[in-house]
């Protein structure tokens, strides 16, 4: 029930609004701030009030369907999760980056739909299901093993928050996310096939840990952690074969163990569709998660810059022709030269600031399941050691 207050305040919705062929324009909405009005009853008020024109999608008006995603002042939302009270000053609504639009807020997500298919984001058990065949039984642990990575809606907006699927071509979060829902389902048989697949040219080793997809996903389903594991699977899937003498190769074992399948083939990386918006040189400039990316990979420079003075420390202290205590002075010396003393001041708030980010960065690495015991271990370990370096110093 909406109160006579509801009705006092507006709020003005600046939509980026494209038609087929043509430039983008904003155009501006004067709307009702109501409290229980989300983006998109904000949208349909529009279409229904005041310009019948106006294209987007929606249906389900509760975060069930997937089909709402739209960019509300530059991060990828569900429309209908997303309320008119939490806006400040004008709200942007843009249709979901990289995907191609077809009309003002509506984009095509072929490309996306077609890494689904190439991953085969289904079950393939390892002998066909036939009429009276008993239930294929699972204990809640080996449910809970994937049931968050089931949760997937396939919105869309952990492809448009992913600098990497706008970038290159990569097969993209949701859909390894999905692959690694099924190679961890203890019914299915078809993991090596989804491996090789994920480890493609496009595949897994595209993902440079932005971590954006976790962050936007509505239904929580980390799908930065399931791009990690599989990198792991697919690393291991193919040492496998090489230390295990007198096994069939795994792809081939695959293939013959889900002989009932009747999918897809995986098609390669050069017959995907390349239609993605161009991102643009400073693409990076547009998020605040972007920027901490960047300061976290430019960081990563000093650090290597870093480890290698610590290499020369190393020389000095290891190379022979003098006697210890001669090599140790030597080491000192370069260890408080001016040089070095400016190298200390300026690497450390850099190694810092590298540290922090990736431990900001590891709860979405993290499986949900085991990630809050791995988060304080994380933060802990570097934290006793800073201890025991400063207290070691100072004794
Ligand atoms: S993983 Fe999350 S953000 Fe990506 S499509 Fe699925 S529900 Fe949407
Ligand atoms: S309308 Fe279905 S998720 Fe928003």
């Amino acid at each position: 029930m909406m109160s006579a207050s509801d009705d006092e305040d507006t709020v003005v919705l600046r939509i980026v609004r494209c038609e087929p062929g043509g430039d983008p324009t904003a155009v501006e909405y004067t709307v009702p701030r109501r409290r229980s009005w989300s983006i998109l009853d904000a949208l349909q008020h529009i279409k229904d009030r005041i310009d019948p024109t106006l294209s987007f999608r929606g249906s389900c008006r509760m975060g069930i369907c997937g089909s709402c995603g739209v960019k509300a002042d530059g991060t990828p939302v569900l429309a209908c999760g997303t309320f008119l009270r939490d806006a400040r000053g004008p709200l942007v609504i843009e249709p979901l980056d990289h995907f191609p639009v077809e009309r003002d807020l509506i984009v095509g997500v072929d490309d996306a739909l077609g890494s689904l298919t190439q991953l085969q984001t289904y079950l393939r058990p390892a002998t066909p299901a036939r009429p009276g065949d008993p239930p294929r039984r699972q204990t809640p642990a080996q449910l809970r093993a994937y049931r968050h990575y089931s949760m997937c809606i396939n919105c869309m907006l952990c492809y448009s928050a992913c600098p990497q699927y706008g970038l290159d071509d990569f097969l993209g979060p949701a859909a390894l996310a999905l692959a690694q829902r099924y190679n961890l389902d203890s019914r299915d048989a078809g993991s090596a096939v989804r491996l090789e697949r994920a480890g493609a040219r496009d595949g897994v080793w595209r993902c440079t840990v932005v971590g954006t997809c976790t962050e936007v996903c509505p239904a929580k389903v980390q799908p930065a952690t399931a791009i990690q594991q599989l990198k792991v699977a697919s690393a291991t899937h193919g040492i496998r074969p090489l230390v295990s003498r007198g096994r069939a190769p795994l792809a081939d074992a695959s293939t013959s163990s889900a002989s009932d399948d009747t999918g897809p083939s995986s098609a390669p990386a050069s017959e995907r569709r390349r239609d993605h918006r161009a991102m643009g040189r400073l693409w990076w400039t547009r998020q605040r998660s972007y920027r901490r990316y960047m300061i976290r990979e430019s960081t990563a420079l000093l650090t290597a810059a870093y480890a290698v003075f610590l290499l020369y420390m190393a020389v000095l202290l290891c190379a022979g022709g003098l006697p210890i205590e001669a090599r140790v002075e030597r080491a000192t010396r370069a260890l408080v030269s001016p040089g070095a003393l400016l190298l200390h001041a300026i690497a450390l708030p850099f190694l810092a600031l590298h540290a922090f980010s990736w431990l900001r960065i590891a709860p979405l690495l993290l499986s949900s399941g085991h990630s809050r015991a791995w988060v304080v271990a994380m933060w802990a370990a570097p934290v006793l050691a800073a201890v025991a370096v400063v207290a070691g110093a100072l004794s």
